[in-house]
């Protein structure tokens, strides 16, 4: 499914909001550091998990990506296409092929408009991609693509359950026929039961419309069985990334490995097996980053050289001759692997022991 050239390709990527004091002379006195230098690349009909907890910088990323938002500094590259400095035509045409599908369906639909005119609403921004008098039969037709009866079109987003409304969200993040689509948390709103059935339209769609998608989680276990590649997010940065199984069987950063490790696991035998890490204190705030690693106040395996030392994402020293699954990028000066972090998966490929 993957393909090779990136159809994006991000570099050094920073958002900093100014944190300001004073009503009438507004002096900044320091910065959110929200995204703070991201390096990542989508593959072409590729699916790329991104992965942190609340507050890491994952939906300003997002709206980075989409053009909702100028970043302080970096590149975003599309089909090798710098277009964070673009305006008017080239901009409106590099925003159809690029969209969005947002996070929570119970707020993102407008709850006046019909389901007609929300999934056609994307035709009012960019007319010239469909003719007026063909956007009703458009609408129908994405309707029935994600699963819902086109005759649906004149009710409101009230007269829908949760999994209704984001494939409502899905059809108008397709209406202008995006390569790329962005999907900020799609199904965390949604009930467990719920989250598969959405999880397995978008994966149904991607390989109909051959769209590439980063797909954007605050749980690990949820973007495994969609992703070809996961990038795990800390503080505004990529602290390890690599293919599903580089991640989710040999992970070898200390953030990765206490995320994995808080997975929930059906299996009780194989729960009592795992060791669960937990991480120790808060979060920091982006606006006081940690010096060197900024994972350091909550790792467990901090040492010196971690508060002197920014940890660069690139195959560790320890696995730099190495080529089995371990040796991926991680921003770690002390990676190393630690198994089992899971239970091994059944019907995956068998993992060694622990030694
Ligand atoms: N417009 C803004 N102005 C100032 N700070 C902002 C702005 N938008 C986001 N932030 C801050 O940037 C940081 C990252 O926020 P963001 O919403 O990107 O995180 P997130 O990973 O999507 O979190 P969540 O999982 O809660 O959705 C947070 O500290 C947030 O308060
Ligand atoms: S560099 Fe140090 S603080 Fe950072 S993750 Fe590695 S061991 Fe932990
Ligand atoms: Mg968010």
């Amino acid at each position: 499914m993957a393909g090779t050239e990136p159809i994006l390709e991000v570099g050094g990527l920073v958002k900093h909001y100014p944190l300001t004091r004073g009503v009438l002379f507004k002096k900044q006195i320091g910065a959110v550091r929200a995204v703070d230098g991201v390096d990542l690349a989508l593959g072409r009909g590729e699916t790329l998990g991104i992965v942190g907890e609340s507050g890491c910088g994952k939906s300003t990323l997002a709206r980075l990506l989409v053009n909702l938002e100028s970043p302080t500094a970096g590149s975003i590259r599309y089909k090798g296409e710098d277009i964070t400095g673009l305006s008017g035509r080239a901009l409106k045409t590099v925003r159809r092929n690029i969209q969005m599908v947002f996070q929570d369906p119970y707020t993102s639909l407008n709850p006046r408009m019909t389901v007609g005119d929300i999934v056609g609403e994307p035709y009012e921004i960019h007319p010239e991609a469909a003719p007026k008098g063909d956007r009703r039969r458009r609408v129908r037709e994405l309707l029935d693509v994600v699963g819902l009866d086109p005759d649906y079109v004149g009710r409101y987003p009230h007269q829908f359950s949760g999994g209704q409304r984001q494939r409502i969200g899905i059809a108008r993040g397709l209406a202008l026929r995006p390569e790329i689509i962005v999907a900020d948390e799609p199904v965390s709103a949604l009930d467990v039961s719920v989250q598969a059935q959405v999880i397995n339209l978008m994966a149904r769609l991607q390989d109909e419309f051959g769209l590439s998608y980063v797909f954007i989680a605050h749980d690990l276990s949820i973007v495994r069985h969609i992703s070809d590649r996961v990038a795990v997010m800390y503080l505004g940065r990529i602290v390890e990334r690599g293919r599903d199984t580089e991640i989710y069987d040999h992970p070898t950063h200390p953030y990765t490995q206490a995320l994995l490790s808080a997975v929930p696991v059906p299996d009780p035998e194989a729960r009592q097996r795992r060791e669960r890490i937990l991480l120790s204190g808060d979060v920091p705030s982006p606006a006081d980053i940690p010096s060197g690693c900024r994972f350091r106040t909550r790792c467990w395996k901090a040492r010196e050289r971690c508060a002197l030392e920014v940890p660069a994402l690139a195959v560790p020293e320890e696995f730099r001759f190495a080529t089995g699954p371990a040796a991926h990028d991680s921003a770690c000066h002390f990676a190393e692997e630690k198994r089992p972090v899971l239970p091994r998966d059944p019907g995956r490929e068998p993992r060694e022991e622990p030694a």
